[in-house]
């Protein structure tokens, strides 16, 4: 779609904000049900987190000997550590297998082994159930498949390039389009009773990630700024293995976890296989364990890093051909070297409240994938139930849209107020403090002092482009995350205090919501969001 020309004023029925595995899989869905979509994304199809999954997508398909959706549904609540909605967990368990052969007929392939498909195993499943593409190359396939689906779909506008300001709302509080900025900062208003925003999470809060630079957490501001909930969002899952080569900043090159599914081992630096001493599940332990448990050794031991031992894998280069360029890039040949490895921010277990058909608090507005908390992961996600979640819920949020808007429509009214001026910080100094305090591993002195020192930057500016925007959505953030840390006085997921170590069950079935006051600023409070059952 070309750039429209200042104050250009746009009609449809859904904007889908993102065009990640749940944002294009929404789009398709709700043209096939007849909705003029639109879908909205600031940079390429593809810039978001969903090409850089490595793993695979979790998924029950009632072939592998031991396995079944019940057994996937335990190993998400144990990973989720107490803060997962156990229905909404069944729900999008359950409508994995239907999701997953809609995404094959969209054309994405998958690895076969015999007669069957591939499966791998990652960290907390007590199976092998995770499927992989092009070895550990899923999310890039996926991404590719949904990008030509979409491309190939004539009525469907991509409009790249373009980054979402607000949520248009009328008098009633209802959505009724999105403002938007092009690539100059030319503004206009796209005008929709429904808004699907599938943007991400918000990796980019922290110096060192495996997510790309887009994932800034734009549409968790969007929401909030529009009246909608958050919650969770102090459970950031640091992946426990990217590739280690000296302080950096931006995306590192993530070692899927699937690389000791297929039995490699981290040792320390004087060659111990620590990982055995501290879970059952040793190397494959949940994500936030062995996270943790990495940066409690690199500690012990003064190393900036530990290493994979996958010296024992046979086939590497073929089973995993981007981990083995990213190792060749570095100089390092994981058949005979040990890969230097260490944590990095990865996953928002959190995001905006929204149940299992990606409806939120407010009328009009909906969410997919990992802006989203829909109580799937509680506090802390389970390997590649991410992929899996964008599809089941994108499908869904489609078909909610399409109930919603069924029926005689009243006509749409004019949006009450256009974008104001925000807090914003310099986003250097928001990573900066998030990292050096917000990691794994976080007290109440280092929390103030994160917050203090974003603080200090802070000044009230109208976003208009796309920097302007990311620079308010991580500030919105940050604030948010620190809170919500902050308030947390337990260690629980991927949430640890070293000044509360241990799991306080008082916060058991307690997940933290956000919303803004009057001042555009974070507050947080107690919500019993979650339930297991
Ligand atoms: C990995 O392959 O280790 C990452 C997959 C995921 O985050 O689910």
């Amino acid at each position: 779609m070309t750039s429209p020309s200042s104050g250009w004023d746009a009609r449809a029925d859904l904007v889908v904000v993102g065009s990640g595995v749940a944002g294009l899989t929404a789009a398709l869905d709700a043209v096939a049900a007849g909705l003029r979509v639109v879908v909205v994304t600031k940079d390429d199809l593809d810039a978001g987190s969903t090409r850089w999954a490595q793993g695979g997508i979790a998924v029950v398909l009632g072939d592998v000997a031991g396995d079944d959706t019940d057994r996937h549904i335990a190993d998400t609540l144990t990973a989720g550590a107490g803060l997962n909605d156990a229905l909404a967990v069944a729900a999008i368990v359950e409508g994995g297998p239907a999701a997953f052969a809609h995404l094959r007929a969209r054309g994405a392939v998958f690895d076969s082994s015999g007669n069957g498909l591939a499966r791998t195993r990652e960290g907390g499943h007590t199976a092998f159930r995770v499927v992989p593409a092009g070895g550990d190359a899923t999310g890039a396939e996926v991404e590719r498949a949904l990008v030509a689906t979409a491309r190939g779909t004539a009525e469907l506008p991509l409009l790249t390039g373009h980054v979402g300001l607000d949520v248009a709302l009328d008098a009633a509080g209802r959505v009724v389009g999105l403002w938007v900025a092009d690539d100059h900062g030319r503004p206009g208003l796209l005008r929709a009773p429904a808004v699907l925003l599938a943007t991400g999470g918000y990796g980019q809060l922290f110096s060192s990630t495996t997510n790309p630079s887009a994932v800034t957490g734009d549409g968790i501001a969007l929401a909030l700024r529009a009246g909608a909930t958050a919650a969770d969002l102090e459970f950031v899952q640091f992946h426990p293995t990217v590739l280690y080569t000296g302080p950096a900043v931006g995306r590192r090159p993530l070692v899927t976890e699937a690389v000791r599914g297929e039995g490699a081992v981290l040792r320390d630096r004087a060659g111990v296989a620590f990982m055995t001493d501290v879970h059952p599940l040793a190397d494959l332990a949940p994500r936030d364990v062995v996270a943790a448990a990495i940066t409690r050794r690199m500690a012990a031991t003064g190393s900036e890093c530990v290493w994979l031992d996958a010296t024992t894998i046979d086939g590497f280069v073929a089973r995993f051909p981007t981990v083995f360029a990213s190792c060749a890039d570095a100089g390092i040949d994981p058949r005979v070297d040990l890969v230097p490895v260490t944590p990095a921010a990865h996953y928002s277990c959190g995001g905006v409240v929204a149940d299992v058909d990606g409806r939120t608090a407010v009328p009009g507005l909906y969410a997919a994938g990992e802006v989203a908390r829909t109580g799937l992961h509680g506090a802390n996600r389970l390997a590649s139930n991410s992929l899996l979640e964008g599809l089941v819920v994108g499908a869904r949020a489609a078909t909610a849209v399409a109930t919603d808007l069924a029926g005689p429509r009243p006509a749409l009214a004019d949006p009450v107020a256009r974008p104001a001026a925000v807090p914003v910080a310099d986003r250097r100094v928001v990573q900066r403090a998030m990292s050096a305090s917000a990691g794994i591993g976080r007290d109440a002195a280092g929390l103030a002092a994160a917050s203090d020192a974003i603080e200090s930057v802070t000044g009230r500016v109208l976003p208009a482009d796309r920097a302007g925007v990311e620079d308010a959505a991580l500030t919105l953030l940050a604030q948010a995350v620190l809170a919500a840390a902050g308030t947390r006085r337990e260690t629980r997921g991927c949430h640890v205090r070293t000044d509360f170590p241990d799991r306080d069950d008082v916060w058991q079935r307690e997940s933290l919501v956000v919303t803004l006051d009057g001042d555009g600023r974070p507050v947080v409070g107690g919500g019993v969001l979650a339930g297991v059952a």
